[in-house]
This record gives structure tokens, C-alpha cells and sequence, in this order.
């Protein structure tokens, strides 16, 4: 049983923003973690940005600007303290950089996804670091 619990703890340390946590309480280990508001949407962000950057490669249409981004300026963070100033200018940065790639023509449309991402990179620099390789390989080269 705790082995279970230590493997399902080491796993949510891969995957999510607490990689640099060194204390894994295997005893208190909960199985089911509940995710943030936040969380859920940058889960969202992440595969839809992941669609979006094979559609450009491809050449394909896009689809249009998902409104579900904007909640990136209010969503409910697992750690609400780290919606500062900085996460609020990024945010805004970010929003106008997602929108201008999915209305840019064709050939401008790297240029602007690889800009967003680059904030996305930002923004993770300084509070949620655990994702940063997993989103750089979203840049189109
Ligand atoms: C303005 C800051 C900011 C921007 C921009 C941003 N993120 Fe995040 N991201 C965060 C924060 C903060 C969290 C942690 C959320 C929490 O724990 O509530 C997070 C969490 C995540 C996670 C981890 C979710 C999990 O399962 O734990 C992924 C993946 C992610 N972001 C991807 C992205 C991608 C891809 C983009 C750009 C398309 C992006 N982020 C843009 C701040 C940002």
C-alpha cells in the first residue's frame, strides 16, 4: 500500500509544479490529488497549444481563440499568494500574444505561437518551474 502511495507521490512530483519539493511524505501520501482551478485550465492550455502547434506546422486552419483562456486572470491557484503583479502583467502579455496567433495569417502564425510560448516560459520561470521542459518542446524551430 505504501509503495503505491510513494510511486503515485513521485509521479504527481514529475509531472507537476512541485518538482524541487525534497520531502515526500510517503506515510501521509494521498492517492487522489484535487487540482486548482489553474491547474485544470493550464492543462487545457497545454494540449490545446500542443493541437495548435501541429496545425501551423501542417498548415491547417486553426481554431478559433478558445474564451477559456481569459480565465487565466482569474482562476483559483493552488498557492493564491503567487498571483502577484508579475503573474497579472505576464498573464495580460500572454492573452495578447495567443490571440494575435490564432487571427495572424499563415505565414506569421509561428512567429506569434512561438512568442506565447516563450511567455508561458516566463511566467513558469518564477513560479511553477516543473513544466518548463515539457513546454519548451512545444516551440516550433
Ligand atoms: C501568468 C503565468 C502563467 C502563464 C502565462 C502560464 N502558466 Fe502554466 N502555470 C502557472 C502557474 C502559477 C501554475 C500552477 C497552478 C496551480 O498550482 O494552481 C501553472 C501550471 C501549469 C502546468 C502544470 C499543471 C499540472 O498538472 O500540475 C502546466 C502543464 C502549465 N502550467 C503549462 C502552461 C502552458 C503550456 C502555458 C502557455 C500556453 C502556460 N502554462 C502559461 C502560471 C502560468
Amino acid at each position: 500500500m505504501h509503495r503505491i502511495a510513494y510511486f503515485f507521490t513521485l509521479l504527481f512530483l514529475m509531472l507537476s509544479c512541485d518538482t524541487d519539493k525534497k520531502e515526500v511524505k510517503i506515510e501521509e501520501a494521498p492517492i487522489m490529488y484535487e487540482a486548482s482551478e489553474m491547474t485544470l485550465l493550464m492543462r487545457g492550455m497545454y494540449e490545446f497549444n500542443k493541437a495548435a502547434r501541429l496545425q501551423i506546422i501542417n498548415k491547417d486552419s486553426l481554431l478559433p481563440f478558445p474564451e477559456e483562456f481569459l480565465l487565466i486572470h482569474k482562476a483559483v491557484l493552488t498557492d493564491p499568494s503567487e498571483r502577484d503583479k508579475e503573474f497579472d502583467t505576464i498573464a495580460e502579455q500572454f492573452i495578447k500574444a495567443q490571440k494575435a496567433t490564432f487571427s495572424a495569417k499563415s505565414d506569421s502564425r509561428s512567429y506569434h505561437f512561438n512568442k506565447t510560448v516563450n511567455l508561458c516560459i516566463s511566467c513558469h520561470e518564477t513560479r511553477c518551474t516543473g513544466p518548463i521542459p515539457k513546454i519548451r518542446k512545444l516551440l516550433i524551430h
